[in-house]
This record gives C-alpha cells, sequence and structure tokens, in this order.
C-alpha cells in the first residue's frame, strides 16, 4: 500500500468497535513514528500519553462532548504540549545533542544560547501556540502510522481542554492538552467508512 492509498483508506473514524484491541507492537510501532517526528529546533517541547484505562477515560468523556470514540476506541492518545517551557529543556536538549552527535557541549553553546534568546523573546501566548503547534505534527505523523498498519483513528479537538488539564493533573506538571487521538478498529456499522471524502479540488487549494 502506498502513501495516498492509505491516506484513502483512513477516515476520521466515529464509531469504534470496542472489543478489538490494538496490540503492544502495534503500539510501538506507532509511538515510533511520533518519536520520529520533527519538531522546532528539535526540541519536542511535548509528551504523549496514551490511555486505556476504562474508568478514566469514562471521566474524560464527560469533558469530551460526550463523544463515544474516547471510550470506545483502543486508546485515547493525548498529545500534551509544555506550556512553561524553561531554559532547562533546552538545556536537556543539547546534553541529548551533544552525546548522541558526540560533539562538545561547549562547541554547541552558541546555538543554544540563540534558541534560548529566541523562547525568552516569545510572549506566553506565542510559547502556547508554539509548542502546541509542535503536538500536530506528532497527530499527523500518528494518523499516517496507523493508516500504514490499518489502524483506524479520530484526531480529535472536541473536549474541555481546562478540564483534561486537571484530571490528568497536566498544570502541575507545565503542559497542557492540546489535541487528542482515538485509535483502534472499526465498528462494521460506522457508517462514515462509506462516505466520499470531502476535499478541496487541488486545483483550488493550490494557488
Ligand atoms: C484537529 C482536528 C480536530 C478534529 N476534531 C474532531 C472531533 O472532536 N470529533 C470528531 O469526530 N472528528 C474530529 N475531527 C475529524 C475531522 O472532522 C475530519 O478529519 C475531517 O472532516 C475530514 O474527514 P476524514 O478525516 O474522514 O477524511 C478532527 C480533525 C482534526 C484534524
Amino acid at each position: 500500500m502506498n502513501l495516498i492509498e492509505n491516506l484513502e483508506w483512513r477516515y476520521a473514524t466515529k464509531k469504534f468497535n470496542p472489543s478489538k484491541k490494538v496490540s503492544l507492537e502495534n503500539l510501538e510501532q506507532i509511538k515510533k513514528a511520533i518519536q520520529l517526528s520533527a519538531s522546532s529546533y528539535g526540541l519536542q517541547l511535548y509528551k504523549v500519553i496514551i490511555l486505556d484505562n476504562k474508568e478514566l477515560r469514562e471521566k474524560l468523556k464527560s469533558v469530551s462532548y460526550g463523544q463515544n470514540q474516547i471510550t470506545e476506541a483502543s486508546h485515547l492518545i493525548v498529545f500534551c504540549n509544555y506550556s512553561v517551557v524553561t531554559e532547562n529543556h533546552i538545556d536537556e536538549y543539547f546534553v541529548l545533542k551533544s552525546q548522541t552527535e558526540q560533539v562538545n557541549i561547549l562547541d554547541l553553546k552558541g546555538y543554544s544560547d540563540f534558541i534560548k534568546a529566541d523562547v525568552r523573546n516569545k510572549s506566553q501566548i506565542e510559547k502556547d501556540k508554539w509548542t502546541s503547534n509542535q503536538t500536530y505534527l506528532a497527530l499527523g505523523n500518528l494518523l499516517n502510522a496507523c493508516a500504514e498498519l490499518k489502524i483506524d483513528a479520530c484526531p480529535m479537538e472536541g473536549f474541555e481542554t481546562k478540564e483534561y488539564n486537571k484530571i490528568l493533573n497536566l498544570d502541575k506538571q507545565g503542559l497542557n492538552a492540546s489535541v487528542i487521538a482515538t485509535i483502534g478498529y472499526r465498528s462494521d456499522d460506522d457508517s462514515s467508512q462509506n462516505t466520499k471524502k470531502v476535499r478541496k479540488s487541488t486545483n483550488n487549494l493550490f494557488a
């Protein structure tokens, strides 16, 4: 299957088969695809929480406009951006970079100072937007990886961020629920799987 066929196959699944679980092996593949996502400066300023606990998902469903995918899917993935960005985040990245690339960390100081200055210059709103943007790239990779593995998924913004932050204790960690996805296997009677893709023509989409 090639990329375009995968993209035609996938759809935002509305009704999952609650008895079909994504295997640990496939979950690892999806995690790897998320881990390999591009991010601004490579900082990966987010955490990804994978939930399958039913009780917790029931609670989250009540603050997700009652959307059934939250509890009927195999797993709920919560992409959380760091709303508090510290110099520590940047230092951690450069320690990892120097170890991975076998470069003296002192040789990276100029670049590190440049990024720190750039981050310092951002307002809180800009920082939130910036780190949240990165989670959408990871979400895109999740959708593509799932499509290749023939795992159904639904990207979702229909949830109350503040409530997610409270229920998942994200505030205390400087995190914020940015976007979520449910993954699993479609129910045979999910009528959405039969509807045609609604997309602008390429002529219209590209200038
Ligand atoms: C960022 C984002 C948020 C979305 N939020 C929801 C949601 O809360 N609930 C839902 O059922 N679908 C949600 N969708 C699915 C879109 O409605 C769907 O992707 C779009 O209509 C295109 O259809 P397709 O994905 O089936 O091709 C969301 C999609 C994206 C990309």
